[in-house]
This record gives C-alpha cells, sequence and structure tokens, in this order.
C-alpha cells in the first residue's frame, strides 16, 4: 500500500474574505485549527508581495498557533527570503508571482530564473527549512529543480484542472500524461513530488492515484465549498476522497 497522501489545506481565502471589510473576521489562523482538526496534516499561507490576502502577523500566528507543518508560499525575492527566515516555517513553496495576476497562474520558470533561485534556495535550505519548487511538470523544470538542490517540486496541476472543468478531454488527457510521467521523473531523480493548484474532490482523488506524489495543497475549493457544507464536513470529504483514489494504487 503507497503512503498516505498528506492534505495540506491553504487559507489564503479566508483572509481574502476578511480583508473585503477589513477588521479581523474571519480568522485565517482559526481556520487552519478547525482544518486540521478535521483533517488537515498541515496548512498552507501564501505571503504575497501586495498583502492582498495573508498578511504578515497572519505568518506568525500561524507558525506560533497551529500544530502541525505550516507550509509558506512566497515569491524569491530578498524580501521574502528575510520573511521566512524570520518565522521559519517548516517548509518554503516557492511560487512565481506577479501584480496583476489572479492567482498564481503558471509554474515557476526555474531554467530562466535559475540564478535568482539559488541563493533563495541555499539560504532556506541552510535554515533547516523544507523548499519546494512550484513547476510545471515538464522535464527540463525537474532536472532544473534537481540543479537547484531543491529537496521537493510541487507539480502545477492548473493546466489540467483547467481542462478538466471545461471538458477540454483531449487537453485534459494529455496535461494528466505529463503530471504522471513528471511525477515518475522526480520520484526517480530522488525529489519528493506534492501537487496543487485548482483541484477539487474528483480531481484530487484522481491524483491521489499517482503513488508517487505525497502531499496535495489545496484552498479556494475547500474554502468555497465550506460556505456550503462547513469547513469541517469539507476538509472530511477531500480527505475520503484522497484517501479512495490512493486505495486505488496497488500494493
Ligand atoms: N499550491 C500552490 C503552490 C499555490 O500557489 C496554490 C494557490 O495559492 C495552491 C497550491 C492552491 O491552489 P487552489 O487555491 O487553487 O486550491
Amino acid at each position: 500500500m503507497a503512503r498516505k497522501l498528506r492534505l495540506g489545506v491553504n487559507v489564503d481565502h479566508v483572509a481574502t474574505i476578511r480583508n473585503a471589510r477589513g477588521g479581523r473576521h474571519p480568522d485565517p489562523v482559526r481556520a487552519a485549527k478547525l482544518a486540521i482538526a478535521a483533517g488537515a496534516d498541515g496548512i498552507t499561507a501564501h505571503l504575497r508581495e501586495d498583502r492582498r490576502h495573508i498578511r504578515d502577523d497572519d505568518m506568525a500566528r500561524l507558525k506560533a498557533e497551529i500544530d502541525k507543518p505550516l507550509n509558506f508560499e512566497m515569491a524569491a525575492t530578498n524580501d521574502m527570503v528575510a520573511a521566512a527566515l524570520a518565522i521559519r516555517p517548516h517548509a518554503v513553496c516557492i511560487v512565481p508571482e506577479k501584480r496583476t495576476e489572479r492567482t498564481t497562474e503558471g509554474g515557476l520558470d526555474a531554467v530562466k530564473h535559475q540564478a535568482q533561485l539559488a541563493p533563495a534556495v541555499h539560504d532556506l535550505k541552510h535554515a533547516g527549512i523544507r523548499v519546494s519548487l512550484f513547476i510545471a511538470p515538464h522535464p527540463a523544470q525537474i532536472e532544473a529543480a534537481v540543479a537547484l538542490g531543491a529537496p521537493v517540486i510541487e507539480l502545477h496541476t492548473g493546466a489540467w484542472c483547467d481542462a478538466l472543468s471545461e471538458r477540454r478531454t483531449t487537453e485534459a488527457a494529455a496535461e494528466w500524461e505529463m503530471l504522471r510521467v513528471g511525477a515518475l521523473l522526480a520520484q526517480g531523480l530522488g525529489l519528493e513530488v506534492h501537487a496543487g493548484h485548482g483541484l477539487d474532490y474528483a480531481s484530487a482523488e484522481t491524483i491521489a492515484a499517482l503513488p508517487q506524489i505525497m502531499e496535495l495543497n489545496i484552498g479556494h475549493f475547500l474554502i468555497g465549498e465550506a460556505v456550503f457544507e462547513g469547513l469541517d464536513a469539507t476538509i472530511k470529504m477531500m480527505r475520503a476522497a484522497m484517501d479512495r483514489g490512493r486505495a486505488k494504487v496497488k500494493a
């Protein structure tokens, strides 16, 4: 039986709702604690340059108040590396960031930005933080992650999930194949493989059947669905979907 797939719950959009009005409600740290009580294995939060959702004090409170690993998503800038070194999360996931994007639209270009990424990966690793690179499942990107010395990659599932939800079946099949082959390649090269972006119950169940993948990071769908079903029930449904998918892996 393949190892249990970890669920990292991204609480950014609890902060998005809070910030729509200002003030303190709803509190992403409260959501993180509820998510953990419901079965999340870790909490993910993205400190964006423009602080549009998670803010510095949210990160500090998450680190201080939750009892599961904190995965700090950030761009590879000097300011963000300094912020991560001050917070000392369990993990950092380096993502590309554009001010004008609504969400993290594509993976990092680890080939092109090797020179910018290298010192960030080095300094974070040196501080004992598990570093992951959020990349598309392309062989050149996976090999660049190895060259940079990142121990973990997170495969960007957004293109696959978009194709699935828009019923572009040929593209969905092609994107799936890239994820499948990319996960195999990455594990073969010694990387720990995670995945995330745009996942819902059905896509999480499908990707859970790739035994190389050790962790899924999921946010928008869970927080949106929690409006209807509550966070506790939503996390439990996601956990069950992931367990069903993982059970399809042959021993
Ligand atoms: N993983 C990474 C690296 C991300 O940047 C995001 C989006 O913030 C997610 C996972 C979660 O994506 P979603 O909110 O679409 O589930």
